[in-house]
C-alpha cells in the first residue's frame, strides 16, 4: 500500500476552549522513518501536534494517519505501534531504571517476567546496565532522560514521539542523547521537537519549521537552504559603508549586526574589499539559524550599510 512507512497531516487545526489557534490548517507527508524534527519557539504548537499524532487530543479539524492508520478512528491499533516522552516527563527520583522501565510496561499490559526481561535488555542496549539498580534521582540529567527513552525502546514500538528530549541538557549530555537516537533510528522512526536548531540540524533527516500554529517550511536541511535564495552570509562587525550586494540583501540578522545576504561569488568580490578596507567581518555559509530567522522573521531590509559617520 502507498501509505506505509508514511506520516501525514491533512489540514490539521486546533483550537483549544480559550479560543486559542494551536494549530491553522498543518498539511504534510512525510516517511515515517529515521528522525524527524520540529522546530519552532515556545508556543508554536510543537506539543499540540505531537500530542494529536500520539492519538492524546482530538484536532479540531483535519485527519492525520501514520502508516495509514488515522490517529482517531485507529488510536487503539495505533498505540501498540507507537510510545512518546511528553515534555514534562521525568523519571520517578526513588525507584531504578529496572524499576522504572519495567513498570512502565507492566502498565502497557505485558506480564512482570516478560516487562522485566525487556527493561533490563532495553537498558543494556542503551547503556545504561551499570546504572539499572541505582536510584533516578542519583543519576545525572542525561543519565536521567536515557532512562525515559530506554522506557519507550523497550516497549517494543517502532514510532517514538520525543517531546524537547534535551531541553536543559548540557552539552555533553546532549550529546551522548543524540548519539543515542542515530543509533535508534536504524529501526525506529524518531519524531522529536527542539528549540536548538543546531539539534534538528545535526540530527534530522527532515526539518518542519513550525511558528504560530503554521508549518512554515518542511523538508531536508538542503531544501530549506534553497528557500533563503542567497546561500552565503557576510555579518559586518565594524563600521563602514557597504552597498547592496547586485544579488543580494543587506539585513539585520539575528543577533542585530547587519549581514549582507548573496551568492557566493559576490560573497567572495566583497571579502576581498572588506579585507582591504580592514572592517572585521564573517563569512560563512547559512546556517539553519539564519535560515529559521529568514523564514519565520522577515528581517529588515536596507539599501546600504552605512555607519561610517560614526567611524
Ligand atoms: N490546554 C491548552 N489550553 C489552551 N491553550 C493551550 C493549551 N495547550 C497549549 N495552549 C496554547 O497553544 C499554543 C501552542 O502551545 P504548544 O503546543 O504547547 O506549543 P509549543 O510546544 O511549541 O511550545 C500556545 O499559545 C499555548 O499557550
Ligand atoms: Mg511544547
Amino acid at each position: 500500500m502507498m501509505e506505509m512507512e508514511t506520516l501525514e497531516c491533512k489540514h490539521i487545526t486546533k483550537r483549544y476552549d480559550t479560543g486559542k489557534f494551536a494549530l491553522r490548517n498543518v498539511s504534510f507527508a512525510i516517511p515515517a522513518k529515521g528522525i524527524f524534527a520540529l522546530i519552532g519557539r515556545n508556543g508554536a504548537g510543537k506539543t499540540t501536534l505531537i500530542r494529536m499524532l500520539a492519538t492524546q487530543l482530538m484536532p479540531t479539524s483535519g485527519s492525520a494517519t501514520i502508516n495509514g492508520i488515522d490517529v482517531v478512528d485507529g488510536a487503539e491499533e495505533l498505540r501498540n505501534l507507537i510510545a512518546c516522552v511528553p515534555q514534562e516527563a521525568r523519571a520517578v527520583g526513588w525507584v531504578t531504571p529496572k524499576q522504572f522501565v519495567t513498570s512502565y510496561l507492566l502498565w502497557r499490559g505485558l506480564g512482570y517476567s516478560e516487562a522485566s526481561r525487556k527493561a533490563v535488555a532495553a537498558l543494556d542496549r542503551l547503556g545504561l546496565w551499570k546504572v539499572k539498580d541505582v536510584q533516578c534521582q542519583k543519576l545525572s540529567g542525561g543519565m536521567k532522560r536515557k532512562v525515559l527513552v530506554a522506557m519507550i525502546v523497550a516497549s517494543g514500538a517502532k514510532i517514538i514521539f520525543l517531546d524537547e528530549p534535551t531541553t536543559g541538557l548540557d552539552p555533553i549530555s546532549r550529546n551522548e542523547l543524540w548519539n543515542m537516537l542515530r543509533k535508534l533510528k536504524d529501526d525506529h522512526f524518531i519524531f522529536l521537537t527542539t528549540h536548538y536548531l543546531e539539534e534538528a540540524e545535526r540530527l534530522a533527516d527532515i526539518i518542519g519549521i513550525l511558528d504560530d500554529g503554521r508549518l512554515r517550511a518542511i523538508g531536508t536541511i538542503d531544501d530549506l537552504r534553497k528557500k533563503v535564495r542567497y546561500p552565503y552570509s557576510i555579518k559586518i562587525l565594524s563600521k563602514v559603508h557597504v552597498e547592496k550586494p547586485r544579488n543580494g540583501m543587506i539585513v539585520k540578522g539575528i543577533d542585530e549586526n547587519y549581514q549582507v545576504v548573496t551568492t557566493e561569488k559576490e560573497a567572495h568580490e566583497l571579502s576581498k574589499r572588506l579585507i582591504s578596507k580592514r572592517v572585521r567581518f564573517a563569512m560563512n555559509p547559512l546556517t539553519l539559524d539564519d535560515i529559521f530567522y529568514y523564514i519565520v522573521k522577515k528581517p529588515i531590509e536596507v539599501e546600504s550599510y552605512d555607519e561610517e559617520d560614526e567611524w
